[in-house]
């Protein structure tokens, strides 16, 4: 049996368009029109891809967009006197600090400069704590992504055994803090991890976030699983996730595909979180 795939262009195209009647009906009722800004330090090539399409899912969604570019060698000041410029603005709700910054930067100095409301990224030590606490913040937008596409498949989440691969700030930590929430029992792995098939097996849902290309093969996967693929790595030029697709698609019950899968909606969900922020901007 092969797995139903769970079409994260899709997915997106339709998010946007509500994001887009979102976007048009704030402006019709308040004259707010959400704006991001994105700081880009550097020219690092991923990164700049990136921003493009940050600054095309603005356009497409009718939102305000502006990047800030700054040289490689920027120092902390000036970088945190542009986020102290955009916290200020009123045009802007959203203010994404692109990572990873070049080394010399302190980049925990420069997320904590963004004011909460504003952070999108949900990178913010107030937006972290709030989910890990239960209050009302910024999701970040890929784990926000991944279980928008877990709910996809209409599956109970309640008491299911979840398992993230990875603990990073940006996805592996949060993505078990929304597991939980959802009343998954979840288990984070990561490189110090024993026997990590073994644990993997029990996952009704596997969420993988390590960055090896075919790292996740289909005897780690528990048979009718949903697994989600955050990992991207470039192979021979190509896309390559986390999962060996092929083979792990024989037994899972869902899978996400790299590209075309949580990637898409990332950016999808940065829209979505900005469109929130500006909504909130405007009660005010
Ligand atoms: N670099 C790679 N992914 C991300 C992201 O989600 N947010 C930011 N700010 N930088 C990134």
């Amino acid at each position: 049996m092969s797995a139903q795939i769970l079409d994260g262009k899709a997915m997106s195209e339709s998010l946007r368009k509500e994001i887009a009647a979102g976007v048009e009906s704030l402006r019709e009722c308040t004259g707010v029109v959400p704006g991001l800004a994105v700081i880009l330090a550097g020219n690092d090539p991923a990164s700049e891809i990136y921003v493009r399409n940050k600054g095309n899912g603005c356009r497409e969604t009718g939102m305000y967009s502006v990047t800030v570019k700054l040289p490689g060698d920027v120092t902390q000041e000036t970088l945190e006197a542009e986020i102290d410029r955009l916290n200020g603005d009123e045009r802007i709700h959203g203010i994404l600090v692109q990572l990873p910054l070049p080394e010399h930067l302190d980049e925990a100095r420069a997320l904590a400069r963004i004011l909460p409301e504003k952070d999108v990224d949900g990178f913010h030590l107030l937006n972290a704590g709030r989910l890990m606490t239960g209050g009302d913040g910024v999701i970040p937008c890929t784990p926000r992504g991944a279980l928008h596409m877990i709910r996809q498949t209409g599956m109970d989440l309640n008491g299911k055994e979840a398992v993230v691969i990875g603990r990073s700030n940006i996805v592996g930590k949060p993505m078990a803090m929304l597991l939980l929430r959802e009343n998954c029992t979840v288990t984070v792995c990561h490189s110090r991890t024993k026997d990590l098939p073994s644990v993997t097996r029990r996952a009704d849902i596997l969420v993988s976030a390590v960055g090896k290309p075919g790292f996740v093969t289909a005897d780690m996967v528990k048979p009718g699983a949903v697994v989600i693929d955050v990992g991207i790595s470039r192979v021979d030029g190509k896309v390559r996730g986390d999962v060996d697709f092929d083979g792990v698609k024989e037994v899972a019950g869902w899978i996400t595909p790299v590209p075309g899968g949580v990637g898409r909606m990332t950016i999808t969900m940065l829209l979505q979180n900005t469109l929130e922020a500006a909504k909130k901007a405007a009660r005010k």
